[in-house]
């Protein structure tokens, strides 16, 4: 052969050849049992995608109140084999019925609690079509074996937990208004006793037909009828185009560095990876580490005032307005936002011009997996408030989302995380809501992160804070417990978990015109996954404020 066809052959195999294995896969999930789910598919021959799917469905079971196959969500791919780096974007769409005054009065008020509870406040759910996609186009395994676990969940039901309890109080009258609903998750109307089963019956019949039949089993069907007569009879304004309309998108992933990290995260309609990198962008600037504790909450809080600023006044659904991610992200615009900040003063809200946004607790839900071949999934997915709208149709075993109160119902009337937004983000038929989601990888010269957590509005703010602590060099425990302080523009308060902050530095805070507050309750539920490739180890950690777990095992895969 000719020596340059030798060459050019060689080329060809080693890319393919040099690709990394890391020595363990590993699994991070808001829930024990989803966990498990995910390494029984990996035991079973599934990759990383399979797995996700078998998380994603068994989170939709376990843990209702957080995401489900009535919401949706942003699943970040990476394959080993070929480097293809995907957001799977499973958002929730507006109704086609939907009109930018769907909760709004005949005087023009934001009508309470419309847009969050009942059949009116559920946009249409993406996260079937996403599992369906994701198993037939990365996965190994049919949707039927992922979903196996899932299903199996669902009949014998989980046990009722302390947070399941605080999320159901949190949500009582909303789940009583709908008998379904009640049925399922409370017990004679009230909220169910530690250790109680949740059986799930009609969930695990719809779960076989989405195994069965993929996307149709869910979107037409026996399921589908079952959500149109339900959402119709409750006041609901889905139809069947809404349900036969329904498509996941694949997007190109958001790219940007931090101090020679490349960060790969959501792009829009999420606002989060748009966020993430303006604030990353900005602080690049400092010499973080060797600053005071004072002035890196100072200088973080004034980067992201003004990403959220941005967020406010430009994010929405790039099908539908023209989001400049460009100038956004761009160094140079940083930099100028850099100039703007005082290094001793806080630059009031106020004083920037241009729109803005609130916070969010413990439910939506995240999960990192990492498998033998190097393949990784970041996935953050939703149903947006404490089990979602609270309605469930009849038959149907689906608890519906209320995404639709990520859409702004009003130009500066804020949402149920504080959040206001502008046109970009208005309802419109066959919109995605602006969302905060940021499943996020980090890639350093020593190793890889997997990281992402629920937390509304302080969804960009923790992935910031996470981000920053694996480039101190510290390990995920200390990304996922890491004290949380946040400020998203408006309101102009710089909020803090209590003792997130030393009272010499809220002090010294203060004296720099901040207005701090401390919140009631820690925030956020981040998981994540660590490959070492330096160390040759593979580490995971669950959030210590939540009841996850991160397991690592060894497991086949050579
Ligand atoms: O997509 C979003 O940004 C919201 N629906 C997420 C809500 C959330 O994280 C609630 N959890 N605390």
């Amino acid at each position: 052969m000719h020596a340059r066809a030798l060459l050019l052959l060689l080329v060809l195999w080693l890319p393919a050849q040099a690709v990394e294995r890391p020595p363990a896969a590993a699994i991070a999930s808001a829930h024990p049992l989803a966990t498990a789910a995910g390494h029984e598919i990996l035991a079973a021959g599934g990759n990383a995608f399979d797995a996700a799917v078998a998380v994603s469905a068994a989170l939709a079971v376990v843990e209702p109140y957080s995401s489900g196959l009535g919401g949706g969500g942003f699943w970040l791919l990476r394959r080993a084999a070929d480097g293809r780096e995907v957001m799977v974007d499973g958002r929730e769409t507006a109704p086609l019925a939907a009109r930018h005054d769907l909760y709004l009065d005949a005087q023009g008020g934001v009508i309470p609690g419309r847009s969050i509870d009942g059949a009116l406040a559920a946009a249409i759910p993406g996260e079937p079509a996403a599992l369906a996609h994701i198993a037939a186009r990365y996965g190994r395994l049919p949707l039927a074996r992922s979903l196996a676990p899932a299903i199996r969940y669902a009949r014998e039901g989980f046990e009722v937990s302390e947070h399941y309890r605080r999320m159901a109080s949190f949500r009582l009258d909303a789940l009583r208004a709908s008998p379904a609903a009640a049925r399922t998750f409370l017990r004679d109307g009230a909220v169910p006793p530690l250790g109680h089963r949740i059986r799930q019956p009609d969930l695990a019949r719809t779960l076989e037909r989405l195994g069965r039949e993929g996307e149709k089993g869910f979107y037409a069907g026996a399921t589908a009828k079952a959500l149109l007569n339900g959402v119709g009879a409750a006041g609901g304004i889905w139809s069947g185009e809404d349900l036969r309309a329904y498509r996941v998108v694949e997007r190109a992933p958001l790219r940007g560095s931090y101090r020679g990290f490349r960060i790969t995260t959501a792009a829009p309609p999420s606002s989060g990876g748009v966020a993430l990198l303006q604030m990353l962008n900005i602080l690049s600037g400092y010499d973080w580490e060797a600053l005071a504790e004072t002035d890196r909450v100072h200088l973080a809080t004034e980067a992201m005032r003004r990403a959220y600023r941005d967020r406010a006044e430009f994010l929405g659904d790039p099908g539908f307005v023209a989001v400049p991610v460009q100038r956004l992200t761009d160094p140079a615009y940083a930099a100028q936002l850099r100039a703007g900040i005082d290094p001793q003063q806080a630059t009031p809200s106020s004083a920037l011009t241009a729109a803005a946004a609130a916070p969010g607790g413990n439910h939506t839900t995240h999960l990192s997996v990492l498998d033998r071949e190097g393949n990784r999934v970041a996935a953050t997915l939703s149903i947006n408030y404490p089990f979602g709208s609270g309605f469930m149709p009849e038959g149907s075993g689906v608890l519906l989302n209320d995404e639709m109160d990520d859409f702004s119902a009003k130009p500066g009337v804020p949402n149920a995380y504080g959040l206001v937004g502008a046109a970009a983000n208005a309802i419109a038929p066959g919109k995605r809501p602006l969302s905060s989601m940021t499943p996020t990888f980090v890639d350093g010269p020593g190793g890889t992160a997997i990281l992402g957590t629920p937390g509304g509005s302080r969804i960009i703010t923790m992935v910031l804070l996470g981000v920053l602590e694996f480039a101190a060099g510290r390990e995920p425990a200390a990304w996922v417990a890491r004290p949380r302080y946040h400020h998203q523009y408006l309101p102009d308060v710089l909020q803090f978990e209590p003792g997130a902050l030393a009272d010499a530095v809220q002090d010294e805070l203060v004296l720099r015109g901040h207005t701090l507050q401390q919140a009631e309750q820690p925030w956020g539920n981040m998981q994540a996954v660590w490959w070492d490739r330096e160390g040759g180890r593979v580490l995971a950690a669950s959030d210590p404020r939540g009841e996850g777990r991160a397991e690592v095992r060894q497991g086949a895969a050579d």
